[in-house]
């Protein structure tokens, strides 16, 4: 599933930059660019990094 349209970042590519280390939002809009253009984005991201952070 696609989380971010502009960018054509998927959920997969997201959870698998968090397993990477990217735990930080400001991370993810770097190095994936998520939310970099409209923001629509940003409440999905941040759901996602929320349950992925709470795994750890
Ligand atoms: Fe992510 Fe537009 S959908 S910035």
């Amino acid at each position: 599933m696609y989380v971010c349209l502009c960018k054509g970042i998927t959920e997969r590519q997201l959870r698998a930059a968090i397993a990477e280390g990217k735990t930080e939002f400001k991370q993810l809009k770097r190095e994936l660019g998520v939310s970099s253009q409209c923001g629509k984005c940003v409440p999905v991201a941040m759901a996602i990094l929320a349950e992925e952070n709470a795994k750890v």
